[in-house]
């Protein structure tokens, strides 16, 4: 098991070399022991979660868009490494549920699959769900600010997607909201205190903005 998860962490490292849109390494790895730490607090199976918690991205839309449907990537590394069909599925309905885009947010059904999906968003939160916004909003052309783009509540899967809004109202649309959305108290508690880390800083920059001297 411990092998496992080793050979996961190195199959995941090789597929993010080249990736800078803040789906890298290092958010697999944070989003894995945010979900550990979850885990042991909900007495939820920890090698579950690791598992999946590692490969929730493998397959993600925007990074694998041609893998993305069946999930080609995390099933291959599975089956390769022994794991038996009903686990696999257990495993990939996991990584289905985590992503959270516009309105169309699962809950997921078991409490393995709410450790995931809460770690992710936590680290869409906080000091570094803020480098992540902007380094996501350079990387696709995004514009840090404009106050006549106003913040788009309610879109659909694909407007979330290809919407042209700034980074500045990604917190209003996604980021700040991301912690109604969040499944186990433990993950409610830590996810109020990167909101009110959020916040002060999107009050500060609009303060910046129109010119205060702070
Ligand atoms: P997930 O990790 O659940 O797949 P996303 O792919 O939606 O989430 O987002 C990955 C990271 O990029 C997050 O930190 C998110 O806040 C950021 N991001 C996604 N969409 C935007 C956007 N329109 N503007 C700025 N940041 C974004
Ligand atoms: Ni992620």
């Amino acid at each position: 098991m411990e092998d496992m998860i080793r050979e996961a962490m190195a199959f995941v490292r090789k597929s993010y070399e080249e990736e800078y849109s803040g789906h890298d390494y290092f958010h697999v790895l944070r989003v894995y022991k945010m979900a550990l730490y979850i885990a042991e607090k909900e007495h939820a199976d920890t090698f579950v979660v690791g598992l999946a918690a590692i490969l929730h991205d493998v397959d993600d839309i925007k990074l694998s868009p041609e893998t993305h449907e069946k999930q080609e990537n995390a099933v291959c590394f599975l089956e390769k490494h022994g794991m038996e069909k009903n686990s696999i599925s257990d495993i990939c309905k996991i990584i289905k549920d985590v992503s959270y885009l516009g309105n169309s947010s699962v809950v997921p059904a078991t409490i393995e699959g709410k450790c995931v999906q809460d770690a992710d968003r936590l680290d869409a939160m906080g000091a570094i769900g803020i480098a992540r916004a902007f380094a996501y909003g350079g990387n696709h052309g995004r514009k840090i600010y404009d106050p006549a783009i106003l913040p788009e509540l309610n879109m659909t899967k694909e407007e979330y997607r290809t919407n042209k809004s700034t980074t500045i109202n990604h917190f209003y649309e996604k980021l700040f909201r991301l912690g109604k959305y969040m499944n186990t108290d433990t993950a409610k508690k830590i996810a109020e205190r990167r909101e009110a880390y959020m916040r002060d800083f999107v009050s500060r920059f609009l303060k910046e903005w129109e010119g205060a001297l702070l």
